[in-house]
């Protein structure tokens, strides 16, 4: 009998419903590759922008009228079942998490994955679901608050949407920087997003969020809610504004805000950066929620057949820190 793997395709771009299960042919490591029997994957607001082909001009990139790859899913851990011959980083047996980035492919049984890209041991202490969307929301705003935002102690940021993927660990990472921290969410996340470090909570819903004179160092727009020209009176006279949602309309701030004044607007898409910087980021992460100092947010676990379902729930727009299927 021919061994099969389930994966989840993406034959167009569109609603959740379009996702379509598929069996295919077991996949086959490559010299420097390994192969993965997935436990969990994440499903991401990133994962629902590729299935809806967003945005627009992104598509060039992604694929013009559908996925290039076709596949779901960048987040995952799991257990290593073979390897290519010239692999040398793991062996079978070994537990791993990390992201098939462009490759996607993630929502799936099985998955072939380089052993130079963004692949880690799993540490044991941690589960697969949690180790599945590390890559996501906790390594993001790593990225944007170490090495964009450079944070340190005494700051003063506020993190627009603290309970989401991005905003859930933000929260964490800028309060153990020694940071004094501002987040935004709704009344039912209060007490939440207070929880994980926030010493003022401010509901987006009732309240006036980017008041001048703010004073912030930094205001993580961890949802696209702002920008930059709204958020520059809250900014203080070097603060930077850090957004990891790319619009045509951003764009020009993120170009021109080095030219007039001291204020900045920055972006990065983080799953572009090299293996190895990424490798190196997750390592400080994993030792921070080794200390137990930094945790991933868990809100809903799906089975792996109900993707569908998962990502309507994730495109609703008020998960709780994060989501996988499993
Ligand atoms: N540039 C990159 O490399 C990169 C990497 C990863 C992700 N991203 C992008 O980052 C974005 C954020 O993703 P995410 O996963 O963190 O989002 P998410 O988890 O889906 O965000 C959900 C949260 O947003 C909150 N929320 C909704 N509207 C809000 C508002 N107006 N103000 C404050 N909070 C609000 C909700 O809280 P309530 O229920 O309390 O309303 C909910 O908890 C996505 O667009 C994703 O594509 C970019």
């Amino acid at each position: 009998m021919t061994a099969t793997r389930t994966a989840w395709h993406i034959p167009r771009y569109g609603r959740p419903e379009t996702l379509t299960p598929v069996t295919l042919s077991m996949a086959q490591p490559g010299p420097r590759e390994v192969l993965i029997r997935i436990h969990a994957s994440a499903v991401t607001r990133a994962d629902g922008m590729m299935r809806k082909g967003e945005p627009l001009f992104a598509r060039p990139f992604l694929g013009l009228r559908r996925p290039r790859n076709g596949l779901s899913g960048t987040g995952l851990s799991g257990e290593v079942i073979a390897v290519g011959d010239k692999v040398r980083r793991f062996a079978p047996g070994d537990m791993v998490f990390g992201e098939a980035g462009m490759h996607f492919g993630a929502n799936a049984s099985h998955i072939c994955l380089d052993e130079d890209g963004v692949l880690m041991p799993k540490p044991e202490a941690l589960s697969h679901q949690d180790a599945a969307v590390l890559c996501d929301g906790v390594l993001t705003s790593w990225h944007y608050l170490r090495s964009l935002g450079q944070v340190k102690g005494g700051d003063r940021i506020l993190i627009l949407g603290g309970a989401g993927s991005l905003g859930s660990a933000a929260v964490q990472i800028a309060a153990d920087l020694g940071a004094e921290v501002t987040a935004t969410c709704s009344a039912r996340n209060t007490r939440f997003v207070r929880s994980l470090g926030a010493a003022r909570v401010i509901d987006y819903t009732s309240e006036e969020v980017l008041q001048s004179g703010g004073d912030y160092d930094v205001i993580f727009d961890t949802l696209g809610v702002a920008s930059f020209s709204a958020a520059k009176p809250a900014l203080a006279e070097t603060g930077r504004y850090l957004c990891p949602v790319l619009t045509l309309g951003r764009l020009p701030a993120i170009m021109l805000s080095g030219l007039v004044g001291q204020k900045r607007a920055l972006f990065a898409a983080v799953g572009l950066e090299k293996p190895q910087r990424l490798r190196a980021m997750l390592s400080e992460i994993l030792t921070r929620i080794d200390q137990d100092r930094l945790a991933p947010v868990m809100d809903r676990i799906y089975p792996l057949s109900d993707l569908v379902e998962a990502h309507a729930y994730v495109e609703a727009g008020h998960k709780r820190g994060n989501v996988v299927v499993v």
